[in-house]
Parts: C-alpha cells; sequence; structure tokens
C-alpha cells in the first residue's frame, strides 16, 4: 500500500514534467521554476507542512520531498541547455560598469608643456629615471662632498660608493642635459628640453613629494643671454595659462649655472592678490640660470666660443596652479574621487 504522501508527490511530479515539456522560452521555464521550486513554489510549501503530518512518517515525507526537489531541479537543468535561460536573452542590467579610464592630470601637464616647447623649437629628450652620479651630480658641477649628494637628501641603488660612481634615482631633470648633448652629439646652437620623474629623499607634506615631475630646458648658441631666457619663459608661461605673464628674476644659487636665479610669474590668476600668490601677485616656478663654463666643458662644448641659458620648472606646480589643487599628495594617493575630476 502507497502512503498517502506519496500519492501527493506523484502527482506534483507528474504535473510539474507535463507542464515542461511545453516550455520552449526561457521566461515560461523560469516562471515555471518559480512557480514549482522557488521560495513560495510548490515543492518547498509542500516541505514546510512536514510538521503536520504524523510523527512516524514525518522522516520519509521529508526525504520524498527532497528526492523530488532535486529530480526537478535536474529536470531544469537540462531544460535550460535546450532553451537557454533568461540572462542569456535579456541585455544585462548595468550595474557596476566600469567607466573608460583617462589620462593622470601630470600626464595631461607634461604633454601641454613639452607641446609648448615643441612649438618654441626645442627638441624633446628624456633620459633615464636611474642616472648615473656621474650625470646627477659631478657633470652639474656637484662635488662629492655636497650635502644634495648625502644619502639624507638621495635615493641610492646601493650602499653609497666612496668613489662617487654609483647609481641614484635621478634628483633633478638637469642630469639629462650633459647626458643627453653628449649622447646625441649635439653642436651648438642647440636647444633641448626634457620633461620627466626626480625623485628626493623627502618626507611628504602638502608642498613636497618624494617623488615629483620636472621641465627642464638647455638653450646654447654662439649668443645665448638672458633675454632669451625671458622671453622663452614668458611665451610658456602665457601660453600655458592662457594669459600674458611676465616673470621676475631674483639671485638663486645652483652649483650648475652662473649667474643663477629664482624664477616669479605674475600670478595669472587675479590683479591685486589671491589665494594662488598668497596675496603676493608672483608665484615662485623655479630655478634658472646661464650655464655654468664648467658645465659646459663637460657637454664638450667649448665655453670661450658658447653660452646657454637653463631652466628648471615643477610639472606638479604648473598642474596644482592651474586646478588650484592645494595638496601635491593628492597626485599619487590613488584617490579616485580625486582623479575622476580630469577624465
Ligand atoms: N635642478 C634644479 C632643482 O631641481 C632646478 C634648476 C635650477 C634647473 C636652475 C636648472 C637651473 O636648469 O638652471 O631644483
Amino acid at each position: 500500500m502507497t502512503e498517502p504522501a506519496d500519492d501527493i508527490f506523484a502527482q506534483l511530479k507528474q504535473q510539474a514534467t507535463e507542464q515542461l515539456k511545453k516550455i520552449t522560452t526561457p521566461e515560461e521555464l523560469e516562471q515555471w521554476r518559480v512557480n514549482f521550486l522557488g521560495r513560495k513554489g510548490q515543492v518547498p510549501r509542500l516541505l514546510r507542512t512536514v510538521k503536520d503530518q504524523p510523527a512516524e512518517q514525518r522522516a520519509a515525507f521529508g526525504q520524498h520531498g527532497n528526492k523530488l526537489r532535486q529530480e526537478l531541479e535536474g529536470l531544469l537543468t537540462a531544460h535550460q541547455k535546450k532553451v537557454g535561460t533568461r540572462a542569456m536573452s535579456q541585455p544585462q542590467p548595468k550595474v557596476n560598469q566600469a567607466g573608460l579610464g583617462h589620462l593622470h592630470p601630470l600626464t595631461l601637464t607634461r604633454r601641454r608643456l613639452q607641446n609648448i616647447m615643441a612649438a618654441l623649437g626645442f627638441l624633446i629628450i628624456e633620459g633615464p629615471e636611474v642616472e648615473e652620479e656621474k650625470y646627477d651630480f659631478d657633470a652639474l658641477n656637484i662635488p662629492f662632498e655636497h650635502p644634495a649628494r648625502a644619502e639624507t637628501d638621495t635615493f641610492y641603488l646601493a650602499p653609497r660608493s666612496p668613489r662617487g660612481d654609483g647609481r641614484v634615482l635621478r634628483t633633478s631633470t638637469s642630469a639629462v642635459q650633459v647626458r643627453a648633448v653628449i649622447e646625441n652629439d649635439l653642436v651648438p646652437p642647440f636647444q633641448i628640453a626634457s620633461p620627466g620623474r626626480v625623485f628626493r629623499n623627502e618626507k611628504p607634506d602638502p608642498t613636497h613629494e618624494s617623488t615629483f615631475y620636472q621641465l627642464e630646458a638647455l638653450m646654447v648658441g654662439p649668443s645665448v643671454t638672458v633675454a632669451d631666457y625671458r622671453s622663452i619663459t614668458e611665451a610658456l608661461f602665457s601660453t600655458f595659462f592662457g594669459k600674458v605673464a611676465s616673470i621676475r628674476l631674483r639671485p638663486g644659487y645652483f652649483p650648475f649655472v652662473e649667474p643663477g636665479f629664482e624664477i616669479d610669474m605674475s600670478c595669472p590668476f587675479c590683479q591685486s592678490g589671491c589665494r594662488l600668490c598668497k596675496q603676493t601677485t608672483w608665484i615662485e616656478m623655479g630655478g634658472a640660470g646661464m650655464v655654468h663654463p664648467n658645465v659646459l666643458s663637460n657637454m664638450n662644448v667649448d665655453p670661450e666660443k658658447y653660452q646657454g641659458f637653463a631652466f628648471g620648472y615643477g610639472i606638479d606646480r604648473f598642474t596644482m596652479l592651474q586646478h588650484g589643487i592645494d595638496d601635491i599628495r593628492l597626485f599619487w594617493s590613488g584617490d579616485i574621487r580625486f582623479l575622476k575630476q580630469f577624465a
């Protein structure tokens, strides 16, 4: 004699299989799944009545119910292969769709500066980020004992050699000057510009980072003067900021130039003082000078016949001024909310 529960399960199975045979679309199949196997479907509903069965039949009832559920799940999977699933026939919902990437703000600035320099007739030459002490220091007239060469200021690739012949993460793009002239056999007159990343053993704060970017330029010829420096720099600043800028030279010391200057640009954002120029109407932009005769000799250029100027400006600084960014550390923060503003 069959148990009454068996009948119920057998009936349900017959009903389910008959309906299933007629199903030809993923939508109908999903409806079938909801009807028989969904949380409020017939099989789970029946299984929940296990507590209402006579105590001695509960175990068998549960077993039958679970067996039926497994069989129907098996039939479902098999039928899905025939008609496909809803996910395949309908467009995927647009959740968490990855956005398109875009260039970093520093890259955008570097490209703009590079294009302006190229338009001014400068050849763009890049150098290595790992540099020999010879180019990073000696060729630039920075002697072994100079404090900038200490390990507290400069990242060495190996413990510092007492012979000063090791390698460093370059501390400025000035390192490219001599290397570029020698490697490319440049003969005056020439004008080159080198954008790139530099490194300093420095504790980061809102205006300092241990890695940042510089734009270096070098122009050498028989009669290059401070006036040439001035006009090139004013053209660069004016073009970049879209407003005619003038510059102011203050005396500054850098071992590779003589005389050396610290450069201020007239504030392109105000007439009478603002946050960006700290109410002074002038903004510090970097260093420059007339190339030291020793440095000219180091690049095989005769200092008796030729002279030139060089400058080094911070690419991060241009970017911060342009966008009113007040913390240099944001560039390396990886903060997507910051970066998205430059998409
Ligand atoms: N190398 C200097 C620095 O990193 C910047 C600089 C100053 C570059 C004067 C020059 C220059 O070419 O003439 O602070």
